[in-house]
């Protein structure tokens, strides 16, 4: 589809200056399912004892899906090359946004695998009532190891806020891009 935005630049590759529609499919399925993991896992330990266990089954397979989907992506990533920036977007800014990005890449990696192994670590994997979308048992590497569990758990979190941080430091980039200099980056991956 062509935009009637002036400002976005083209190249062969992208005649419309837009992102190919694999890259938005994997953009825009990541945004909610980290939207309710973020959340979810926010809240599990409020939860009580009954619904408990549907929250974790949600979280933990959520999460392992964004894992593959974050994988898929990346490889898909590093075989094609992205639609030109706006011209008028300086070289720090350039080099801020692809840190972001860079960054966003290896936490959607490293998060799943931190929850995955704190699960392990604590001695409740997904199996059973937890298992992989409730029915796919998932391998279980090691007994439980409380002080092990308990590192995870922390480096769980801190990863989570860090991933928060990224998304509102991303959110500000594309939004100042919007609104104030109006130069189509947001309708790049709409
Ligand atoms: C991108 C994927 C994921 C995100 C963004 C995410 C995010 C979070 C956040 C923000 C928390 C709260 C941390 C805290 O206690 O302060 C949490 C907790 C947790 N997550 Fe994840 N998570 C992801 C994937 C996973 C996966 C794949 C698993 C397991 C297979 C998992 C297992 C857990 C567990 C066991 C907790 C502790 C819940 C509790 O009992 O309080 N997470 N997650
Ligand atoms: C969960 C939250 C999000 C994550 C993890 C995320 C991740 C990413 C990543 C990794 C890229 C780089 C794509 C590439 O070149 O490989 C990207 C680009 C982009 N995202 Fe997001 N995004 C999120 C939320 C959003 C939201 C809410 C918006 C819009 C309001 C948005 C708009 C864009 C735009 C316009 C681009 C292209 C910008 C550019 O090339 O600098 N993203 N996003």
């Amino acid at each position: 589809m062509t935009r009637d935005v002036a400002v976005v630049q083209h190249d062969t590759l992208h005649p419309d200056g837009e992102y190919s529609r694999t890259a938005k499919w994997f953009h825009w399925l990541t945004v909610p399912a980290l939207g309710v993991l973020l959340v979810s896992g926010s809240i599990i330990r409020f939860i009580a004892d009954d619904p408990k266990m549907a929250f974790y089954t949600v979280h933990e397979s959520l999460g392992l899906l964004v894992f593959v989907l974050a994988l898929a992506r990346l490889v898909w990533r590093l075989r094609t090359t992205p639609p030109p920036m706006a011209a008028a977007i300086s070289a720090t800014e350039r080099a801020v946004a692809h840190a972001v990005h860079t960054a966003l890449y290896v936490l959607l990696l490293v998060q799943p695998l931190l929850g995955f192994f704190t699960t392990n670590a604590y001695g409740f994997p997904q199996r059973g009532p937890t298992a992989f979308l409730g029915v796919i048992d998932l391998p279980q590497f090691m007994d439980a190891a409380p002080d092990l569990a308990r590192s995870l758990h922390w480096a769980h979190s801190i990863v989570g806020w860090a991933l928060a941080a990224l998304i509102v430091a991303h959110l500000a980039g594309v939004l100042h891009r919007h609104i104030v200099h109006r130069d189509g980056t947001l309708l790049r991956m709409l």
